[in-house]
């Protein structure tokens, strides 16, 4: 949600922020600009639009600055206008801000200082932190005083980059609740508000906490406490990612490129080491109630790990949307909250721990980004390895978590005596099986996928369906299609349709059943039968199934054979394909669809 990337270099900075805010493009980008000090004045350049578009109009390369801040914004208060977008200046023009997050008390501060004299000019909140800035020099005199002033008036949550002329060879940078990185290069040093932003330069961070705020320069940095100044020593972390997994290598989109990496994080996955999954399993065998809680995409992950669990370890866990767990949070020290975040830095998510723990809870989670902010809030994390995922919309990181959570099913069914030492080794055995499936499924599906897509691109109505643990499956399913097509896809379970949707059928609207294999019996026959009450009404059905049926749907694609366990992941991918190709032939914008943003670090 928005980014920020800031540069302060022995060298001219040249491509470096452009590089930097560029690849922070999938957090935002409805506007962006950057900021740097030229001849003791502040240049901006900034406007509505991409960073291509922005720098094809602006200029955002070539800066023979030494220091500069940049930004991609993804608009919270205020429109998506050129005067909203970041960097905002000062009224002198002598300080520059970038920030992500919302200043919860900023109508108070913008009045007071409208009535001091300051003139805006956005309708933001950040504007207001340039003024306040402005102001507490005037009375100290001194950029550090000035900045740590600032701070301490500021509620609500930020990650703040700032640059000025009365400091000019420094970056003064802050974090409260929106996560914000220092990268120590060796020409350079550098500020993020991930990883992405410096990777191409440097793999050694440092990550400021809550509370927290910066100074960087060219050859050194200095992390220091807003409440009493005192300076933190940190550790220098090394980023385990390869700057190259961050590229498209090849891919015409993130999107394909990351369904490809599947199997690969899948493999990444089960490489975890069995004592963290024993000792989170542990936790979960001795809790009296377990949250499984995500939103989105680990709403849906946190389903599917319900049916898995029920199934596996014949254990109740409830799967709550973080931005609703206030509302049900029954929380106590004989409670588990599992969380499932890619990012680790989702509000809700986080919001949602914290207050968990602040009943007593024992608290847990699924993360893909090492040293985020849910990663280091919880008692027991299992990071997932999956590598970056860029496309706004996430497919490799939501199958690594399923597969995490088959695998915690699996140690707690054992735990329990529901399942026995003959079943683990058989779904251990089919989970390692699991990255070969997916990738035969890509090589010899994804043609079949992509024609379908191209051949349905015009239905603009659809319904996934699935029944027990495909139920989620559908959903997830429903929910990438929606947001890479646009188009209006309902996902929900098989049993309901005759419960009111069915009115909805006619041959203006497709839709996809996820069909499991013959030998789940019931299962099977209940998710058959919702296929003939569509078709009774004339609706057009595509089968995803794993066994051939003639005259069952008007369109079948057929998956290689699986074990029960894994099964449902690979209409899964088969149905990430299916999104992709479709948007593809509609021609959207894939890895980063409209009005949406990847990391979504506000309320
Ligand atoms: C959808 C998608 C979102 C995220 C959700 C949670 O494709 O990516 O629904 O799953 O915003 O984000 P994380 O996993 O970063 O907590």
């Amino acid at each position: 949600m928005c980014g920020i990337s800031g540069v302060a270099s022995f060298h001219p900075i040249h491509d470096r922020l452009y590089e930097g805010v560029h690849q922070l493009e999938y957090r935002g980008y409805d506007s962006c600009g950057v900021a740097f000090v030229e001849n003791r004045h502040i240049e901006v350049r900034k406007d509505v639009g991409t960073v291509d578009e922005v720098d094809s109009r602006a200029n955002l390369r070539n800066l023979e600055a030494h220091v500069g801040i940049a930004h991609t914004r993804w608009a919270t208060h205020g429109k998506v206008t050129r005067e909203n977008a970041h960097p905002h200046v000062s009224c002198d023009g002598a300080f520059a801000v970038v920030h992500n997050g919302i200043i919860a008390n900023y109508r108070a501060l913008r009045e007071r200082l409208q009535q001091a004299g300051h003139r805006f000019r956005s309708e933001t909140d950040t504007e207001t932190i340039a003024h306040l800035v402005e102001d507490h020099f005037r009375r100290t005199g001194n950029v550090e005083a000035a900045w740590v002033a600032t701070l301490r008036e500021l509620e609500g949550s930020y990650a703040l980059a700032m640059i000025s002329v009365h400091d000019s060879d420094r970056i003064y940078c802050a974090r409260q609740e929106s996560p914000l990185i220092i990268g120590v290069g060796t020409d350079a040093n550098y500020v993020g508000s991930d990883f992405n932003a410096f990777i191409e330069y440097t793999k050694n961070a440092v990550i400021l906490d809550d509370g927290e705020y910066g100074i960087v320069s060219k050859d050194s940095y200095a992390i220091k406490r807003v409440r009493d100044g005192e300076v933190v020593e940190k550790p220098v972390m090394v980023i385990p990612w390869d700057s190259e997994l961050s590229r498209k290598g090849g891919y015409p989109h993130f999107m394909l490129k990351e369904i490809h990496e599947q199997p690969q994080a899948a493999r990444a996955a089960l490489a975890i080491e069995n004592s963290a999954i024993l000792a989170l399993v542990q936790a979960m065998a001795e809790a009296r109630r377990i949250y499984l809680i995500g939103v989105g995409t680990t709403y849906y992950v946190a389903l599917y790990g319900q049916y898995l669990f029920a199934e596996l370890a014949d254990v109740d866990v409830l799967p709550v949307s973080s931005d609703e767990f206030r509302y049900l949070d029954k929380s106590d020290p004989n409670t588990v909250v599992l969380a499932i975040s890619q990012s680790g830095e989702t509000y809700d998510t986080l919001m949602s721990l914290r207050h968990a723990k602040e009943r007593g809870a024992k608290t847990a989670a699924i993360v893909n980004v090492v040293g985020s902010s849910i990663a280091r809030l919880v008692d027991h994390v299992l990071l997932q390895g999956s590598g970056p995922e860029v496309c706004v919309v996430s497919t490799k990181a939501a199958l690594a978590q399923m597969v995490l959570l088959t695998r915690l099913a699996i140690e707690l069914g054992v735990v329990r005596g529901k399942l026995s030492r003959g079943s683990q080794e058989a779904a251990c055995d089919a989970l390692h099986r699991l990255p070969g499936e997916i990738e035969t499924l890509l090589n010899e599906r994804s043609g079949l996928i992509r024609a379908a897509a191209y051949r349905h691109a015009h239905m603009h109505n659809w319904l996934f369906l699935g029944r027990g643990i495909y139920y989620p499956i559908a959903l997830e399913s429903a929910l990438k299609m929606k947001e890479v097509t646009y188009l209006h896809v309902e996902g929900m379970p098989g049993g309901f349709l005759k419960h009111g949707t069915l009115s909805l059928v006619d041959e203006n609207l497709y839709t996809l059943v996820f069909v499991p294999p013959r030998e789940s019996g019931e299962l099977y026959t209940l998710t058959v039968s919702c296929v003939e009450e569509v078709r009774a009404r004339g609706g057009f059905v595509i089968g995803f199934a794993f066994d051939p049926a003639p005259g069952l749907f008007d369109e079948i694609i057929l998956f290689p054979p699986a074990h029960a366990i894994t099964a449902p992941l690979l209409p899964l991918v088969g149905a990430q394909l299916l999104a992709y190709f479709t948007a593809t032939a509609l021609k959207r914008n894939v890895d980063k669809p409209r009005s949406l943003a990847k990391s979504v670090t506000v309320a």
